[in-house]
């Protein structure tokens, strides 16, 4: 069964179990700088999970496009994928653990044919914090696993959560046997062999967590996520995900391209390349921090790869090609998107050639400093360095090393790896963590001033300043639009003295829910219409702002203090930037 398939069959079915089908958020969060990427089906529905009335009521579902960045290093293996796509329903308050259940197995066993033995499920063994999960247990009973495929572990294994605090619960977990022998008497689910793979998640988020413990939440949801690429591979039949009709095409032309045989090299461009084009098209660019940083990381690693495998990488623009054919039936904004794409990745390339030219004098001056001192072992800080900062992995610096008749200090480069490797976990941890149900009031401050900001600028500079991008700290807002001219002195006094004008009127700000055609009509603001819902939530401020929005915002703009605009700078090619403060 080809993975789209999977996908029309897992949306269909629990559209037929009264859940609303809503689409994907896009992989960048908005209005969130705290968080690098969308990395699960929930993180856009944590306001629901918490409480707050989704307009479309409280049975969802949809496909989720994620990336999960905590283990880049891995990918080249026969597993570790940055990009995926997730497939989630949830209970928002409504069913529990029983239907959920019912449900997932109905899916598994009917709709794809999963033979029951084949299947076995993992349950939460219980703590101080909360019961061992015999419902759970129960309701796979009653639906089918014997008692033997059922085991239980503990939170390291059956509890879910993102980050450190935030809405979380036991979970209960299917796997998949793929027939391979056991690895001896003990092989469980939860042993890393391969013969068991874990395919769909239940979380039974009924409790929330914060420094002080666990609480319960206001209602009893259900979050659940399905792997797309793995579920593919697995029903067809294939070892990796890499064989499925998802990368085959890209796989297929690395092999007719390369000079070199290297497996694990043509998964990685395949695996990045298909990451950068999907981060890319919902509006990720390469820079030197967070995001963007990971993007470039990505790109980097995937053109080093290339060179591994001798390809030439003006290639690169017909591997993007091919992949847009192969994905668009998936992912129609990749065909959009295809010249900004092409464009980004070219230009990051040619950064890197230089970068990679730049590395290689860098590696000359280090040794020659060496030789000086009569010193044939490279240490695993000039390794690490040229790593960190050149993009030199370090086979390449062992190649150059020896043909210089150097050796290298490998296992001092990897204690560095490690300590970095571990820094930038916790770093991307922290971030989660921010990020989900963090919503002070500073931010919801600045959220309603960037809605005034967005019709002051429609106001002074013209109808189509559209909004292109937000993010939103407690510190400060900052806002891109389409504008082909840096902003004269007077046009920003003016957009600063509407805003405060607004603010001053002392404007009720309102939120109602209705059918997106209806607020489209009503001539309401939004960024992206297809990425919403069929009911929206609209916002209004007085009669000056409407915009389709999930809030939070202020009830008044009396609330936002003085706004100040701090930066008016260029973002990109025909859209500036402002970034402003509210005093208080
Ligand atoms: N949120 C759960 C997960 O990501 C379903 O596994």
């Amino acid at each position: 069964m080809k993975a789209i398939e999977i996908r029309n069959k897992y949306l269909n079915f629990f559209e037929k179990h009264g859940h609303k089908v809503i689409p994907s958020a896009p992989l960048i969060p908005e209005n969130d700088p705290s968080v690098l990427f969308t990395t699960a089906g929930m993180q856009p529905l944590v306001p629901y999970l918490l409480g707050e009335k989704h307009p479309e009521g409280t049975r969802l579902t949809d496909y989720q496009k994620c990336v999960r960045t905590n283990d880049i290093d891995e990918v080249g293996d026969n597993r570790h994928l940055t990009y995926f796509e997730m497939l989630g329903n949830w209970s928002l308050g409504d069913y529990f653990k029983e239907e959920s259940i019912e449900m997932s197995f109905e899916f598994l066993t009917k709709e794809l044919g999963i033979a029951v033995e084949k299947l076995s499920v993992t349950c939460f063994a219980g703590d101080e914090d909360c019961p061992r999960d015999e419902v759970a247990a129960k309701a796979w009973k009653k639906a089918g696993i014997p008692e033997s495929h059922i085991y239980y572990y503990g939170k390291d294994d059956n509890w879910w959560i993102a980050g450190e605090e935030g809405p979380c619960g036991p979970d209960t977990e299917m796997f998949y046997d793929t027939g391979k022998p056991a690895c001896g008497p003990d092989c469980q689910p939860s042993c890393d062999c391969g013969k068991y793979v874990e395919i769909w998640n239940n979380v039974f988020m009924e409790y929330f967590k914060d420094k002080n413990g666990y609480t319960k939440l206001k209602q009893r949801n259900v979050d659940t996520g399905l792997g797309l690429e793995r579920m593919a591979m697995l029903l067809q039949g294939k070892e990796t995900p890499f064989d499925t009709e998802l990368f085959a095409p890209v796989m297929d032309k690395l092999v007719e391209l390369q000079k070199q045989d290297i497996i694990e090299s043509r998964r990685i461009v395949a695996e990045h390349l298909r990451s950068s084009m999907m981060i890319i098209s919902d509006g990720g660019r390469p820079s030197n921090i967070d995001r963007g940083y990971v993007l470039r990381r990505l790109i980097r690693r995937m053109i080093r790869h290339m060179n591994k495998l001798q390809i030439d990488l003006n290639e690169l623009s017909t591997l993007i090609d091919i992949n847009v054919d192969n994905l668009k039936e998936m992912y129609s904004d990749l065909e959009i998107n295809k010249e900004i794409i092409k464009n980004t990745i070219n230009e990051e390339k040619d950064k890197f050639v230089k970068t990679l030219a730049h590395g290689e004098r860098e590696f000359e001056k280090e040794i020659n400093k060496l030789n000086q001192k009569g010193i044939k072992i490279i240490p695993g800080e000039v390794v690490f360095k040229l790593y960190d900062t050149y993009g030199f992995p370090p086979e390449v610096t062992k190649e150059l090393a020896e043909e210089n008749e150097f050796e290298i200090n490998l296992k001092e480069f990897d204690e560095l790896f490690k300590k970095h490797q571990e820094k930038s976990r916790a770093g991307s941890e922290q971030k989660f963590k921010g990020g989900l149900a963090e919503q002070t009031e500073e931010t919801i401050a600045y959220h309603t001033a960037t809605h005034l900001l967005n019709a002051a600028l429609k106001q002074v500079i013209g109808k189509d300043a559209h909004q292109r991008g937000s993010n939103i700290t407690v510190d400060r807002m900052r806002f891109d639009f389409n504008c082909d001219h840096k902003l004269t002195v007077e046009e920003k006094q003016q957009v600063e003295e509407l805003v405060n004008k607004w603010i001053q009127e002392e404007l009720p700000v309102t939120k109602e829910e209705m059918k997106k055609e209806d607020a489209i009509k009503s001539g309401a603001e939004c960024m992206f219409i297809e990425k919403y819902p069929d009911i929206v939530t609209v916002y209004s401020i007085g009669n000056i702002s409407k915009e389709l929005c999930g809030g939070p915002h202020v009830n008044n703009t009396k609330e936002l203090g003085r706004f100040k605009i701090k930066k008016e700078e260029s973002s990109s090619s025909g859209v500036r930037r402002i970034k402003a403060v509210l005093i208080k």
